[in-house]
């Protein structure tokens, strides 16, 4: 079919809300801040349950919200890339996140292997290590006021991703300033990405570059650089250090000999300074944001819904009765806990909006041809309160959704926090692992209470999935 009647199919086939001439549904997003941004494409994907088209100017963005066809794009080898114009903010060009499909499609098979099941097993000593830390830390706010959550699980994630995959030594007190300084670094820069996001006429560089933005942008992105160095570089200390064991020897003394940087240092010849930098950066900012705020919903819903909380203790007690180690088994029978965290990441998944690019005619439809170059927008957050998949209550957190037999009944696509596909999330049993360590340790020390109500929370999309307010909770010794 030849690309006119392709467009003039999509015409027809596919619904969109009332077009205007040349800036086509521009008006509807000009002006809307992050939170109505999301509340309008997830109104627009109930309204259109399949698929619908937007027009931002020239450029046409599919969103698909059907998990039959959400299946269909994901895994299709024709939509691997991703849209440049929604992923250049991160400006990592070779970076997994962001990295061209011809890229990436070497790397991710290279690095997969820093994040299976046995390389993480050898990190759970550091995930206890840093979960401890963490408790001791908020013990201060035992029977005192309210303290917000987030800003405590945050500095405990950015550790745990710098001294497991990133392999850096952490000593804390060194580094407490550095880390408060890469926090509000990054809190920065993701600010302006999304900003520029929401402003497209702002988008070319020469304009941006005239803004007061920038130049701070500039800056703190230049500390966030030095700090990415100081990472790279002082792991090729220890690497050359330690004998020249970067071979990839198994027999180094060092578990973690197959850690996420030491498998790029090990084969340097295969990139460049830039591409280790990019990878570096990628792992971090994608690795600690997204857990420490999954973990804060969650303890945040926890304080909200009591019983939950209330069976979560119980069943930590059960399996932790007879033996207090923490290995990859006991965390795998804490079968409940499993469940709440995908409620969290359910309600509100911390990825909330992801795109894709067919990089050639993609039939997605019996008839229906996407044109090449098309980017489709899959709306995660809306996809997870579909209420013709969650029912009548799928605005409430009901851990129960996930009983296995409750399961069974839904499209394996309508559940997707860490998207789906070859590519997916390359950190999601990283994230799974290091997460419960948190709750277990936290719920065994603490009990949570909170004041905020759950129907009265709301969200926006900052790049990732962001509570509007604190996540304020109070905290009593459980024992
Ligand atoms: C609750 C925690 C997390 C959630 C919900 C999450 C979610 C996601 C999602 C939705 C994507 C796809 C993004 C897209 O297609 O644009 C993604 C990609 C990615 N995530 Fe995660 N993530 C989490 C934790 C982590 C962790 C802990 C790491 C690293 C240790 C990590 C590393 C990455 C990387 C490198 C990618 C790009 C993968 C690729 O394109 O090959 N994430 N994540």
């Amino acid at each position: 079919m030849c690309l006119m009647q392709n467009y003039r199919k999509i015409m027809l086939d596919i619904p969109a809300p009332r077009v205007l001439p040349i800036i086509g549904h521009a008006h509807l997003m000009i002006g809307l801040n992050n939170e109505e941004q999301l509340k309008l494409i997830t109104e627009l994907c109930f309204l259109y349950p399949n698929l619908v088209k937007i027009w931002f100017f020239h450029i046409m963005g599919i969103l698909v919200s059907n998990p039959d066809l959400i299946q269909k794009v994901f895994n299709s080898e024709i939509c691997m890339e991703k849209p440049y114009i929604a992923y250049k903010l991160f400006n990592l060009d070779n970076g997994l996140l962001s990295a061209r499909y011809s890229r990436w499609k070497h790397d991710r098979r290279f690095f997969n292997n820093s994040f299976k099941i046995s390389t993480l097993q050898t990190f759970i000593p550091i995930f206890i290590e840093t979960a401890d830390k963490l408790t001791s830390e908020i013990t201060r706010f035992v029977d005192d006021k309210a303290f917000n959550i987030l800003d405590y699980t945050i500095r405990c994630t950015l550790k745990m991703i710098c001294s497991t995959s990133l392999g850096m030594k952490i000593s804390d007190s060194e580094n407490e300033e550095t880390f408060n300084k890469v926090f509000h670094a990054v809190e920065f820069t993701s600010e302006s990405a999304a900003l520029l996001q929401n402003k497209p006429l702002i988008y070319p560089d020469t304009i941006y570059k005239l803004t007061p933005r920038y130049h701070e942008n500039y800056r703190q992105g230049k500390y966030l650089n030095d700090f990415h160095q100081r990472i790279i570089d002082e792991r090729r200390e220890i690497l050359k250090n330690n004998n020249n064991k970067i071979d990839g020897s198994t027999e180094t003394s060092d578990p973690g000999y197959n850690i996420f940087i030491d498998h790029i240092l090990n084969n340097e010849n295969m990139f460049t300074d830039q591409d280790i930098r990019d990878h570096v950066i990628t792992v971090l900012s994608a690795g600690y944001e997204t857990s420490a705020t999954a973990t804060a919903h969650c303890i945040l819903f926890l304080a909200q819904h009591q019983n939950v909380q209330n069976k979560l203790v119980e069943e930590i007690n059960e399996v932790f009765a007879a033996d207090d180690e923490i290995t990859l088994e006991a965390l795998n029978k804490l079968q409940y806990m499993e469940r709440v965290i995908k409620e969290t990441l359910r309600v509100a998944p911390v990825g909330p909006v992801i795109f894709r690019e067919a990089m050639q005619d993609f039939e997605i439809q019996e008839g229906l041809v996407i044109p090449k170059g098309t980017t489709f927008i899959l709306n995660i957050y809306a996809l997870h309160r579909r209420k013709d998949i969650w029912g009548e209550k799928a605005e409430e957190f009901d851990p129960d959704n996930f009983l296995p037999e409750n399961v069974a009944k839904r499209h394996p696509c309508s559940f997707i926090p860490f998207s789906t596909g070859r590519r997916n999330c390359i950190g999601h049993r990283y994230a799974m692992i290091s997460m419960k360590i948190i709750l277990l340790k936290l719920l065994q020390q603490f009990k949570f209470s909170t004041d905020l109500k759950y129907e009265e929370l709301r969200f926006k999309a900052v790049l990732t999935l962001k509570l509007i307010g604190e996540h304020l909770v109070s905290i009593t010794n459980r024992y």
